[in-house]
């Protein structure tokens, strides 16, 4: 198989290890003489995947007791609208950090108009920095933040004290930094970057911030359906959850969350400080917002013309992903869990070599 440096913003590198076993079990499950995908999820032996699964997230986060772990459909898309649905009763505060948190928010706002709040915004300097400075209504049901920005590498990097039940989504920085759980309401996310592949999303929910909206909420949508039946209540996507459970293990075997912050914390500064150094690059997000996860970079003044000559060698070099989104533009390394050390060493090299050529 070709060897690349994958840089993919999710779908991203995933761990060999999951994808090994996951080949494993699409051939034949646990000695049953069919695949994971033909058995049927309520035998035992598949049972037993679900509760290892939120076993492993309760041990790599150490999730108290009193919240539930939720495996569901529909991505973290489906929980813009699934937490209003479930949380809002009077007034909902988000924090507007980019366009995922903006579509969040837009979900509370079409469901709830008015009432739905926008306490703060970077969207004046193109979501290259957290706001700081803002007062959550005390009012509100929840206050909505988006922890890692996945499109303008900018992240909030502690768990916050909020006043009112804090909802985070971490799609992009789950399991890359020890969380303290407690400090929310509510986490969810897409698993398709530090969990796993797309089809299945993540909720962690303390069970006492529901049931309390006074409303219908439609079967699918309503959170307590499927704490009710282990998330099962229909058919779930058993080979996402699968390499769930194997990209978990495997963080387990890296040294747990603290383990993958430590490696993250060396990739990134080895990045970051080729950004900053390397006279032909610069970085896009504010420095103490910077992502650990996302790492954004342009051509810096007088190098413009250069980006696609840059983006050509890195090909060369066997790069990939590394294009920015549409909407920012120069170039995007996401540089996930499982995002090796040596393909961050192999595009600083590159970035040095492109200086080189220039000079
Ligand atoms: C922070 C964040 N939230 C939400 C989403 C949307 O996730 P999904 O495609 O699972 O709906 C993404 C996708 O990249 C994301 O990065």
């Amino acid at each position: 198989m070709k060897t690349v440096h994958n840089f993919n913003a999710g779908p991203c590198v995933l761990p060999k290890e999951a994808i090994n076993a996951g080949i494993e079990a699409l051939k034949e499950f646990k000695g049953s003489g069919m695949s994971v995908v033909e058995i049927s999820h309520r035998s035992k032996d598949w049972e037993a995947v679900m509760g290892e699964t939120e076993a492993l997230w309760r041990e790599l986060l150490n999730i108290p007791e009193n919240y539930k772990v939720l495996f569901l459909s529909g991505g973290a898309s489906t929980q813009f609208l699934m937490v209003p649905f479930n949380l809002f009763h009077k007034k909902a505060a988000y924090l507007e950090t980019g366009v995922w948190a903006k579509k969040a928010y837009a979900e509370a706002k079409g469901l709830f108009g008015e009432a739905a709040v926008k306490v703060a915004s970077s969207a004046d300097r193109n979501y290259t920095y957290v706001p700081k400075q803002y007062d959550i209504p005390k009012d509100a049901d929840y206050f909505h933040i988006t922890t890692n920005n996945t499109i303008y590498g900018t992240e909030i990097h502690k768990d916050y004290d909020c006043p009112v039940t804090l909802v985070a989504d971490m799609s992009s920085d789950i399991m890359s930094r020890p969380v303290d759980v407690s400090k929310y309401g509510l986490i969810y996310g897409g698993a398709q970057k530090n969990v796993g592949t797309a089809g299945v999303t993540f909720v962690i929910v303390r069970e006492d911030i529901l049931g309390k909206t006074g409303r219908y909420i439609p079967t699918m949508l309503d959170y307590t359906t499927h704490i009710k039946d282990g998330s099962m209540f229909n058919t779930p996507p058993v080979f996402p959850i699968l390499i769930m459970n194997e990209t978990l293990k495997w963080v387990k075997a890296q040294g747990g969350v603290a383990g993958m912050y430590k490696k993250n914390v060396e990739k990134a500064a080895l990045l970051y400080n080729e950004i900053d150094r390397n006279k032909v690059f610069t970085g896009t997000a504010e420095k103490e917002d910077r992502s650990l996860m996302n790492i954004c970079f342009v051509m810096n003044k007088g190098y413009e013309e250069k980006e696609e000559a840059f983006m050509n060698l890195a090909k060369e070099r066997g790069m990939v992903g590394i294009k920015g989104h549409r909407s920012v533009g120069g170039f995007r390394a996401s540089v996930y869990n499982a995002c090796p050390k040596s393909s961050v060493e192999a595009l600083v090299k590159c970035m040095q070599e492109f200086e080189k050529m220039l000079s």
